[in-house]
């Protein structure tokens, strides 16, 4: 039989070194907040409990986090002990408590199994260790000659001798969920640092002769906490290393890994090429053999194979079929649907719109609130006049058709198949199809005009 697991995550601290008026919890790695990332990790263990405690900043920690956990006031932050006692009335009575950090974003579920099978069912208290060239700043984990665990102190309590442990504790650990509130309700903080130590619950797991094991981290970033906007950029480019390594181990070519961002998901066919300074957000998909060019941004989209993104291309939730061509410069934005072989030139923008198969819109031009048809050409300037200042209307555009550069089209209007407008032209009337519109001044030429001369 298992018994349940609980989770307790503390991220009640303020992050004075982040300088900010943000709770640190809610800063982010990979785009998504430290906290929310840590509590994605605790679900996927499948807790009977999970609960955070949070203090400063928590209206906002609750409202940014939409996340099915337990909150826990610690209205103050009498230390990491206090912040487990807060969370008592809220715990089951038996089973495991595996204790997370909201500041210790990278934590992942192999470790985290490790110590939840050391635990065995909360006969044992298990630690989380990590060994260090430089300790400091740490608690350091002290050993008795057989080498259990005894206690952990803390920097600013520790003994030269004790300083000298590179063993450290990195805070997470799992207690036997029964022992809890006993332990906690006799920690003292009669210590450098005035606090209930968590810490301290180790020395009375001891003396109980509840075995407390350690479990030492495979790697250092796993278990490292974010207190500073310098550790954040750290731990930032390990993650982002992480993913280019995962999508480069599926085959996804990148042309330099460590100038790539995903901050979401996604997702890649076969021989897909990635230029450096890619930056990915929310759920992207790339078709098979599809090409991002250098420094593009795309938010939610879904690439269909061989479609090629040029440089300097911003997309974002759109579609865009097979084959496609985008940019250089070219900006898709929101609702935007693209079918096989469309070409979208440099300084294109396009919005809440549909272009249907081997149109082209290939430059400086705006569409949007637009329905263009298949095999149709818009000409270099076109815009389409969607807003009057108040209610915006769409164009429609059927297949086959050419606008002159330089058009503009006051929507509400439609171009039938066929039709061709004149370069200049603004057209405010529907264009009947497989005609010729031209809206604009006839030229004409005065013979005989002489220049002035001065005077
Ligand atoms: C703690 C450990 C130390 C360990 C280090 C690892 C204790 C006493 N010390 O030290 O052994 O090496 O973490 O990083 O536990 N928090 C609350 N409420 C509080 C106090 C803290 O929620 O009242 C939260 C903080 O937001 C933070 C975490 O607990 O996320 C750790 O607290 P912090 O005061 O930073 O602990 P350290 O001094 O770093
Ligand atoms: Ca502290």
């Amino acid at each position: 039989m298992t018994s349940p697991l609980s989770i307790l995550i503390l991220a009640a601290g303020k992050g004075t070194r982040m300088y900010s008026d943000r709770p640190k919890v809610l800063h982010q790695i990979g785009g998504q907040s430290m906290l929310s990332r840590v509590i994605d990790t605790a679900l996927q263990l499948k807790p009977a409990f999970i609960g955070a405690v949070i203090g400063h900043g928590r209206e906002q920690v609750k409202a940014e986090t939409q996340r099915p956990v337990q909150w826990i006031e610690q209205v103050e932050q009498l230390g990491t002990g206090h912040a487990v006692a807060c969370a008592l009335p809220y715990l089951p009575q038996d089973g495991m408590t595996l204790v997370l950090y909201g500041d210790v974003p990278l934590i992942d579920t192999a470790t985290l199994h490790t110590m939840i099978a050391a635990s065995d069912n909360g006969t044992n208290t298990v630690l989380l260790t990590d060994t260090l060239d430089d300790p400091a700043g740490y608690g350091r984990i002290v050993r008795e000659n057989n080498g259990h665990i005894v206690r952990i102190v803390e920097e600013k309590d520790a003994l030269p001798e004790e300083k000298a442990i590179c063993e450290i504790n990195t805070g997470i650990m799992v207690l036997p969920t029964q022992k809890i509130a006993e332990w906690t309700s006799q920690l003292k903080n009669a210590n450098a640092q005035g606090e209930y130590y968590l810490t301290d619950v180790i020395a009375l797991s001891v003396a109980e002769h509840i075995p407390v094991i350690g479990v030492c981290l495979s790697q250092h970033h796993l278990a490292a906490g974010v207190n500073n906007k310098l550790q954040q950029s750290e731990l930032e480019r390990i993650f982002q290393r992480e993913q280019a390594n995962h999508l480069m181990k599926a085959g996804v070519t990148l042309a330099d890994p460590n100038r790539f961002d995903l901050r979401g998901t996604l997702t890649c066919g076969k021989d897909v090429f990635i230029d450096i300074n890619a930056v990915f957000e929310g759920d992207c998909v790339l078709g098979n053999r599809v090409q991002i060019g250098a420094n593009c941004v795309l938010k939610n989209v879904q690439i269909a194979a061989d479609t090629v993104i040029k440089p300097f291309s911003h997309l974002e939730n759109c579609v865009v079929g097979n084959n496609a061509q985008i940019g250089p410069f070219a900006r898709l934005r929101p609702d935007t649907v693209l079918a096989d072989n469309v070409h979208i030139g440099n300084f294109v923008e396009v919005k809440k719109s549909t272009v249907k198969e081997n149109s082209k819109i290939n430059h400086l031009t705006y569409i949007g609130d637009s329905d263009i048809g298949a095999n149709t050409n818009i000409g270099a300037g076109t815009i389409t006049c969607n807003y009057d200042g108040v209610n915006k209307f769409r164009t429609e555009i059927g297949d086959n058709v050419f606008i002159g550069s330089n058009t503009l089209l006051v929507a509400p209007v439609k171009v039938g198949n066929g039709a061709t407008t004149g370069a200049g032209s603004v057209i405010t009337k529907n264009c009947p199809e497989n005609e010729l519109t031209v809206a604009r001044a006839k030229q004409i030429t005065l013979s005989g005009w002489a220049r002035p001369v001065k005077k």
